[in-house]
């Protein structure tokens, strides 16, 4: 299959704008931007359409996908029993990077839903994404639009990488604003419950809702308690190379990190180092990079996956990574990075 790839980094373009609705329509798939990551698009509501989207990505059939509309109406199409609590967070958060599970309709094929009853709904604030979904039909089920396993995509070249030849059309909105996936909550039991940490934190929901749990299994010591949105147990978001973050204080960290370095070396491994603009100075390694300033969390969610891709395009095989545990997007940055060093972490 040829891949067309469109610009619309400047402006939307309304004829490739169309083709994109129509190629949703005859059920194709279409990867777009969103503030969030990329998505791959399929008509949510074909189940043979949703049903390629695993195919394309190469993941397991049990692995449900998010519902992104355009309009509040359409959440009524494809959920019931629509608590007041997603009315309030929805006016509050949405369009935004905030994704509602919700008790599915008849409407909502099980393929979309990996086979469960409920259904995972985000409406995005990107422009492109919006009129995506309009001329789509208003029901698109998109996943992040990467190859099962791999750092998600925030740039439209990162979905060519994984993607061209194995779907129809690519739209390139340029460098998505936030950078990692949605925050996902919970509103089909008693009390709203985080199931993904990302931009919109535990805080800002209870502000609007009330308490606010998070689910045990993301932070769970114990490996048998598992997270309860089905994604979350797969080794995500990973590199190539082999991923250790090293905590501690700062000084003690980069000395350690030298050292590890000096070790792989001499074991004949290539090497590198994921610092901040604060401390780059002072590493030694085949490859350092900042992530960006401690100060400008935005940047740090945005730079991270980009910086994993760099690292395999690189062939480097073994990256040492300091902790990046800000205020705000701290949680959702280190839960992605701890799943993509395969929770392989050094306190010093
Ligand atoms: O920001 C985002 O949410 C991006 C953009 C494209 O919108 N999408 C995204 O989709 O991250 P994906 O498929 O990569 O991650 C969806 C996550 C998975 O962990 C999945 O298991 C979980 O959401 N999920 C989907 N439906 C669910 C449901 N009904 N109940 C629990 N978890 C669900
Ligand atoms: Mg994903």
């Amino acid at each position: 299959m040829k891949t067309v790839m469109v610009d619309m980094r400047d402006k939307i373009n309304e004829a490739d704008m169309q083709l994109a609705g129509e190629v949703l329509k005859k059920g194709g798939l279409v990867a777009f931007p969103t503030e969030t990551v990329y998505g791959l698009g399929a008509d949510a509501l074909d189940e043979q359409a949703s049903a390629k989207i695993y195919g394309a990505k190469g993941r397991p059939s049990d692995n449900p996908l998010i519902v992104h509309i355009a309009d509040w109406d359409a959440v009524y199409q494809i959920a019931e029993e629509i608590p007041e609590a997603a009315k309030k967070l929805a006016d509050r958060f949405w369009p935004g990077p905030l994704t509602m599970v919700l008790k599915k309709s008849d409407a909502v094929p099980f393929t979309t839903t990996g086979g469960l009853s409920t259904v995972a709904v985000r409406m995005p604030d990107h422009a492109i994404a919006r009129e995506l979904i309009r001329a789509g039909g208003g029901y698109i089920a998109a996943p992040s639009a990467n190859t099962s396993g791999r750092p998600s995509p925030t740039k439209a070249q990162h979905v060519a990488e994984d993607m061209n030849g194995v779907i129809d059309m690519i739209i390139d909105g340029g460098a998505v604003s936030i950078g990692l996936e949605s925050t996902i909550v919970d509103l089909t039991e008693e009390v709203p419950t985080i199931l993904r940490p990302g931009y919109i934190t535990q805080e800002m929901l209870e502000a609007v809702v009330g308490h606010v749990e998070m689910d045990r299994g993301l932070t769970a010591e114990d490996a048998s308690v598992r997270p309860k949105a089905p994604g979350m147990k797969y080794r995500h978001y990973a590199p190539k190379a082999e991923l250790i973050i090293v905590e501690g204080e700062m000084e003690q960290v980069r000395t350690r990190i030298n050292e590890l370095v000096k070790a792989a070396q001499c074991r004949g491994q290539k090497t590198g180092i994921i610092a901040a603009d604060e401390t780059l100075q002072g590493y030694q390694a085949d490859y350092v990079t900042t992530i960006g300033s401690r100060q400008d969390e935005l940047t740090i969610a945005q730079h991270l996956y980009d910086i994993l891709r760099t690292f395999d395009s690189m062939d480097i095989d073994v990256i040492y990574s300091e902790s990046f545990d800000t205020p705000h997007m701290g949680q959702a940055i280190m839960n992605r990075l701890i799943k993509a060093a395969g929770h392989q972490i050094i306190e010093v």
